[in-house]
């Protein structure tokens, strides 16, 4: 049986027999006749120091020492307090089989650096490496602490449909879905993949209380920028008898929840990404996890921006979308923390936002925080049926389209509320990389599909 190497450095070294296996991260050679193994299985960011000897290993010749970055191991040995520093223990090898060996000509991974852009041409390779795998443990971790958040509260898990015939957001480019005989479809009308699961959430919500969704979402946007993804996942909460105040409370209660989460667990991977990406980055989660964050309007937020004597690409007027210059510098600079804007102009935003009393803004919310901008957008959604027909006709949207979300209103409507969290846009701001593509195994954008 081996033992991850995550257990391994937790034990106190007693000088008991355990078995590792795992990746050959790098091999010193001693003149007295032994060599230093790092030995990485992914479990922790942590490597196995292993202590190979000549005098021990009959294979040490004709296998230990063509051992390079990237061959793959399995070590039986004693696990003994490390004579050196930077270590506690390491793991006095008996025997050690080979499983496969890697070419240091041909491996891509050697001893030198490589950098993110390449490395998103080798996703296959990236888990080997320092920096991808702290991700995918903070990711991992993320997802598991979503859930544990929303179970703890009593939402439901809800699956919703990745194929789909409805446009949740309006505005996003869809990727349609077809088959291969492409004159006669294999549904029978024009589907797509889903940009959102807010649509089919708010119907199961609005019958078994809260809900919420966590699956794969598809935008064909073609911006090629350092936040947008063309499939990314999302994290959509939907509460009936609940209000735009219940949403942003919600959406505070789980970010700190997961920033917190975070931080007390995957400190070694956080050290890392202070070290190398973006310095402080653990303390600043540790703040937020017990922040308040800023709330302004959209009309304030607005305000400021025209005060700010900033020299803006997009110059800012009342009814304009925000773009992410704007959003960056009003939780960076003005706020210098995370902000909730409220209360946008209906006609930048999705049809089913509820319609404010003063006929002009919805009941809309935007998470802004430092760096990433964007990372949760919601709304209370429109419950009367009236007001929902008239803001489907000003988005051009036929109601016969519609029968299943209008139903809705028609048969005990009620007041309902939810967002979306970007899950890569989240990971992009626990870890300060600065690119979304980085955070996901296999990242999907224009020109990109590995
Ligand atoms: O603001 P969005 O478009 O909201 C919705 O889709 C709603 N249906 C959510 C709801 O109310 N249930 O997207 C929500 C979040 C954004 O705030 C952003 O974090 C992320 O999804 N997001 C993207 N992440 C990566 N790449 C993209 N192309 C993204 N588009 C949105
Ligand atoms: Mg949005």
């Amino acid at each position: 049986m081996t033992t991850r190497i995550k257990h391994l450095l937790a034990i106190t070294p007693d000088g008991q027999t355990h078995t590792a296996a795992g990746w050959v991260r790098t091999r010193r050679d001693s003149k007295a006749g032994f060599s230093f193994i790092e030995l990485n299985d992914g479990s922790c960011f942590q490597n196995l120091q292993v202590i190979a000897a000549r005098e021990t290993l009959a294979n040490y010749e004709s296998e230990v020492l063509h051992l390079h970055p990237g061959a793959a191991v399995g070590v039986t040995g004693k696990l003994m307090p490390s004579q050196g520093g930077g270590q506690s223990c390491e793991l006095v090898a008996e025997s050690l089989v080979v499983y496969g060996l890697a070419d240091p000509m041909e491996y891509p991974l050697g001893k030198q650096r490589i950098t993110l852009e390449r490395l998103r041409e080798l996703p296959h390779l990236r888990g080997r490496t320092n920096t991808f795998g702290a991700v995918a443990r903070i990711r991992n971790l993320l997802a598991f602490q979503i859930h544990a958040f929303f179970q703890a509260r009593d939402f439901l898990h809800l699956h919703t449909p990745i194929i789909t015939a409805n446009d949740c957001e309006g505005a996003s480019a869809m990727f349609r879905v077809t088959d291969a005989n492409l004159k006669n479809d294999f549904f029978g009308r024009p589907t797509s993949l889903s940009v959102s699961g807010q649509l089919e959430g708010e119907a199961y919500a609005c019958g078994l209380g809260p809900i919420y969704t966590f699956g794969p979402t598809f935008r064909a946007e073609n911006s090629n920028t350092r936040r947008h993804l063309a499939e990314f996942w999302m994290v959509e909460p939907e509460m009936p008898f609940a209000t735009l105040d219940d949403d942003a409370t919600l959406a505070v209660d789980l970010l700190r929840h997961l920033f917190r989460a975070v931080c007390e667990n995957a400190k070694a991977d956080l050290a890392f990404f202070d070290e190398r990406f973006e310095r402080g980055i653990s303390s600043r989660l540790a703040t937020l996890a017990d922040a308040r964050f800023e709330r302004m309007t959209y009309t304030e937020a607005v305000r400021a921006l025209e005060d700010a004597k900033e020299p803006f690409e997009f110059p800012v007027h009342w009814g304009m979308d925000l773009q992410s210059e704007h959003e960056r510098w009003l939780t960076e600079k003005h706020c210098a923390a995370p902000v909730i804007v409220t209360d946008y102009p209906r006609e930048i935003k999705a049809f089913y936002m509820r319609r404010n009393g003063d006929g002009k803004t919805v009941a809309a919310m935007d998470v802004l925080v430092p760096g990433v901008g964007e990372i949760i957008g919601g709304s209370q959604r429109e419950e009367r049926l009236p007001e929902l027909l008239d803001a489907m006709a000003a988005h051009n949207l036929k109601p016969e389209d519609y029968t299943a979300y209008l139903d809705l209103r028609r048969f005990g409507s009620v007041p309902h509320a939810g967002f979306g969290l970007g899950f890569e846009r989240l990971i992009q701001f626990c870890t300060g990389l600065p690119n979304i593509r980085d955070t996901i195994p296999y990242p999907r954008a224009p020109g990109l599909c590995q």
